[in-house]
């Protein structure tokens, strides 16, 4: 299992390369597997401002397009003081993987820590069936 120290290295390394010029807000997603493999996102943002797409959604189809679906934990990091929770949209794109995931957000300047049950954030994902 990856540690807290290396998931922050990692972050740290790739935080530069979040896109944030508009907002300013820059965020890093680590899509984390059933099997331990690490799979990175950072937001990308658009002139046209709804093109946007966030750091988690990032993550979670970098997983997928190299072939895990079996996502069982989404670490987030933000550079403020207080961890920050996943959107809504991306709530939903996770729970198509796994309803059962695990979000643990860090802030990178204080080192703060909250973790949920992608269930509490999202309950009644919408689903076909
Ligand atoms: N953003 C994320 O990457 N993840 C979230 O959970 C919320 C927001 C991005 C989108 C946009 O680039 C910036 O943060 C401000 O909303």
């Amino acid at each position: 299992m990856v540690s807290e120290k290396e998931l922050f290295e990692f972050a740290e390394k790739l935080m530069p390369n979040a896109y944030a010029p508009y907002s300013n807000f820059k965020v890093v997603a680590i899509a984390e597997t059933r099997s331990g493999e690490l799979f990175p996102g950072v937001n990308v943002e658009n002139s046209s401002y709804g093109l946007t797409i966030c750091a988690e959604r990032v993550a979670v189809f970098n997983a997928v397009t190299n072939g895990h679906r079996d996502i069982d934990k989404i670490y987030i990091f933000t550079e403020t003081k207080e961890p920050t929770s996943p959107c809504g949209a991306c709530r939903q794109v996770i729970a198509e993987f796994n309803p059962e995931a695990t979000i643990i957000s860090y802030s990178l300047s204080t080192g703060k820590k909250r973790q949920w049950a992608l269930k509490e954030l999202l309950p009644y994902h919408f689903n076909l069936s």
